[in-house]
């Protein structure tokens, strides 16, 4: 069984973006900056937007953080939006979801130029994707892949079984990993609450993308020997052990299913890293062009 080291290949990607930040400079070109704009104070968004930000400076970007409190409103809120979208010095920008109740996300995600969605959750950056032209890839598939491909693990012609199917993990990476390309090339079913025999499906994969959220759901039962088990969950769950009172579960029983696999992403450790090194990828590549 070989771990997939996430946190080692997100240093790597992070130590190559700042290196092409740095020759971007050294031409008298200016760093890509990246905004982000978070509402409320949710645990687990500001955590994330704390790890974007310090990224940022990983990678030798300029980073914006825009907050506003939970009661921000939606009109508020489409207007730093349009700003941001007219601000020739952002390269790119999120906003961190989910958003309050009483505001309508996805008004909120049209609303940003897909130019600078680095994110690609725009409706014109998720079409794109799906039918394999330029676009900006979302940040948790986009790091799938790169840790498929820098791992060189073998997807043509395998039987990959996704569980879940959000806008955001999901439906992208089913999508990715049946392109043609490479990685991909695979053949996908994708499972989720109302799929019967879930387990089966499970049994017959060769590579398994678990993004439900339930901790510990892949048991050892479900799992071919020899099996790519790549493990998105990162589900908050109390222990007192722990300063912050809580550790993050993943959606596999990695003690037992570990020893059954080929390969195998830890939480944490696993894809957490690389989905911030994808939106910086994204930022940089909106900063150059490269997409659009
Ligand atoms: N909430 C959970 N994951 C993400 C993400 O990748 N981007 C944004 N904007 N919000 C999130």
């Amino acid at each position: 069984m070989q771990l997939i080291d996430g946190k080692k290949v997100a240093d790597e990607i992070k130590a190559e973006i700042a290196a092409e930040v740095a020759e971007r400079v050294a031409r008298g070109e200016r760093r890509p900056h990246l905004a982000a704009v978070l509402v409320g104070h949710d645990g687990g968004s500001e955590t994330y937007v704390a790890h974007k930000v310090k990224a940022c400076g990983q990678c030798g970007f300029e980073s914006t953080l825009i907050r506003r409190e939970d009661d921000v409103t939606e009109e508020e809120l489409l207007d730093i939006v349009a700003r941001l979208n007219e601000d020739p010095s952002v390269d790119g920008y999120i906003v961190q979801l989910p958003l309050p109740k009483h505001i309508d996300e996805q008004r909120i995600i049209e609303a940003i130029d897909p130019k600078k969605d680095v994110d690609g959750f725009h409706p014109v950056n998720v079409g794109r994707m799906s039918i394999g032209l330029p676009c900006f890839v979302s940040a948790t598939p986009a790091g799938i892949m790169e840790l498929l491909k820098r791992y060189g693990v073998d997807t043509r012609g395998k039987h990959c079984v996704v569980l879940g199917r959000s806008n955001i993990v999901g439906k992208p990476v089913a999508s990715l990993m049946m392109q043609k390309a490479v990685p991909g090339n695979a053949t996908v079913t994708v499972c989720h609450s109302a799929t019967p025999d879930l387990k089966e499906h499970c049994r017959r994969a060769d590579i398994i993308i678990a993004a439900l959220g339930q901790p510990g759901f892949v048991t050892a039962d479900m799992v071919k020997p020899g099996a790519v088990i790549i493990d998105v969950g990162t589900t908050r769950v109390a222990d007192s052990s722990k300063k912050s009172g809580f550790r993050l579960s993943g959606d596999v029983d990695f003690d037992n299913v570990a020893p059954l696999c080929s390969y195998i992403t830890p939480v944490p450790g696993g894809v957490g890293p690389m989905t911030i090194c994808s939106l910086m990828r994204n930022t940089l590549l909106a900063a150059s062009g490269r997409v659009y």
